[in-house]
């Protein structure tokens, strides 16, 4: 990707970097600005990046690298913002440890069983932070870190690198894990995360970001009547602690089954104890591949309301759908509401749940002179 970042201008506490002058009239429209978004308690600053194509506007946190709002047009053009998020830092700092809203999540996201993996020989103790178990990268994870952040800038995008370099031993994974994650949003109203990581010495990861979707707006109650559609026969069944029981189901004859769209919330209220364990969904989906690791459909999601349509595909070979069941009316979201169950829904897309401890399941090793490498696209349209 072209970087070229011609002016900068100061405008108040915004700094705006713009678009390049040129006859590549394509991006003549794309900016991205920064602003000071606050200090963490240690006086660390963390800054607001807002990308825009002109029609989409996303704004992004060095804190955690979160999605704060995502502003994408409805049917009659009118821009809302579809993600669940906070107003401030401190509320991101004390409470986002619970939903993770629009979070990068690492190094390992979703859960491993009592923390406990073994690596060429060697046992790996993580903390234990949800149950019984270690969830979405233990104590401190990706979610908490100040990342560097780099504007970057394409023929048709405005994108915002990311790097944090999570040194050997940090969350008691081993190795130093270089990680850089680039939020691109193109001209054609997709928002794409590129993953990236590489490490000194043999460890694990599963890297993902923690949107909540509501495509009727943020704040404007549940999405259970959104159509959901996922490119998934099967699916990975949980224990009582939501670790998956190792066996892989066919999502046929169950409420799991999205192969053809239904609403989000149908089937939610079902007596099947899948969903029971879960509170709702909170599933790891299997997705269809025609090869491992290629850049294909994972699920289809329209407002009736709003118009608006979500198609997010990825090279990853899951998704956790996760319909917001923990949320409980506490929190306090950025349009001013409270947030309560089933208001949003998750699709995270990653490697499955435990994969350290299932020899069955696509490996989430990363040894030296390898790389990670993942995309997932979040590309929005209306109807
Ligand atoms: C993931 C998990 C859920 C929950 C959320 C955050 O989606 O699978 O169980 O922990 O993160 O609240």
């Amino acid at each position: 990707m072209r970087k070229s970042i011609v002016a900068v201008t100061a405008v108040g506490s915004a700094l705006i970097v713009s678009a390049p002058p040129s006859s590549a009239a394509p991006s003549a429209e794309g900016s991205i600005t920064k602003e000071a978004f606050g200090k963490l308690a240690d006086g660390t600053k963390v800054d607001r990046y807002t990308l825009t194509n002109g029609r989409t506007r996303v704004r992004i946190l060095t804190y955690g690298g979160i999605i704060q709002t995502l502003e994408v047009p409805d049917r009659h053009g009118h821009r809302g913002n579809v993600v669940l998020g906070f107003r401030t830092l401190k509320d991101y700092v004390d409470k986002n440890g619970g939903p993770y809203f629009g979070a990068l999540i690492g190094r390992y996201a979703n859960r491993i069983a009592k923390g406990r993996f073994t690596l060429d020989g060697k046992t790996y103790q993580l903390a234990i932070n949800n149950g019984p178990n270690s969830l979405h990268g233990g104590l401190k994870g990706f979610n908490t870190k100040v990342w560097k952040a780099e504007p970057v800038r394409g023929k048709d995008s405005v994108g915002l690198r990311l790097t944090y370099t999570s040194v050997d031993g940090e969350e008691h994974y081993p190795g130093t894990l270089k990680t850089t994650v680039t939020y691109t949003l193109t001209r054609k109203n997709a928002l794409q995360i590129g993953y990236h990581a590489t490490t000194d010495k043999a460890t694990i990861v599963n890297l993902t970001n923690h949107s909540y979707f509501n495509l009727a707006g943020e704040g404007s109650g549940v999405a259970y009547d959104h159509r959901l559609q996922l490119n998934a026969d099967r699916y990975t069944p949980v224990d009582d602690t939501s670790i998956p029981l190792g066996p892989i189901a066919s999502v046929k004859g169950t409420p799991f089954d999205f192969i053809s769209p239904h609403a989000i919330g149908e089937r939610i209220r079902d007596n099947d104890p899948q969903l029971l364990i879960g509170h709702g969904y909170d599933h790891n989906y299997v997705l269809n591949k025609p090869k491992p690791n290629a850049l294909t459909l994972a699920a289809k999601v329209t407002d009736p309301r709003s118009g608006r349509v979500m198609e997010a595909s990825t090279t990853q070979p899951g998704v956790q759908l996760y319909t917001a069941n923990f949320l409980d009316g506490t929190l306090v979201g950025t349009s001013g509401h409270a947030y309560r169950q089933g208001d949003a829904f998750c699709l995270e897309t990653q490697h499955f749940p435990d994969s350290p401890n299932k020899p069955n399941f696509p490996s989430t090793v990363l040894r030296p002179g390898q790389a990670f490498d993942a995309t997932t696209v979040y590309a929005f349209s209306t109807k």
